[in-house]
């Protein structure tokens, strides 16, 4: 779920490090397969695009990274 190492790129080192963003139970409010109607609505005129729905817990949902110089 996390990783990070030190690479040497042209003699250049730097820091890596990605940590994967898994649904939490708290996330299955807006992006589970079950949402409040209330809250469906809200979305849907808010957000009329959103398609990211139909989640369960400890799916993957993408990855945070960034690399610096050390
Ligand atoms: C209060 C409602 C709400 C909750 C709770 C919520 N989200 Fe979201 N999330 C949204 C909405 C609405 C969008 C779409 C935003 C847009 O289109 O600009 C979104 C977008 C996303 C996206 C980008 C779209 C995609 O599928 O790539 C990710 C990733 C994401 N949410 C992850 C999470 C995670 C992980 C959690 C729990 C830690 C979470 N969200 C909790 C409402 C919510």
């Amino acid at each position: 779920m996390e990783f990070y190492e030190v690479v040497n790129e042209d003699g250049q080192e730097y820091f890596r490090h990605m940590k994967a963003i898994p649904t939490g139970g708290i996330c299955l409010a807006c992006h589970g397969k079950t949402i409040a109607p209330n809250l469906i609505s809200k979305l849907d005129e808010l957000y009329p695009d959103d398609k990211a729905r139909g989640y369960s817990v400890g799916q993957i949902r993408g990855a945070f990274t960034f690399k610096t110089k050390l």
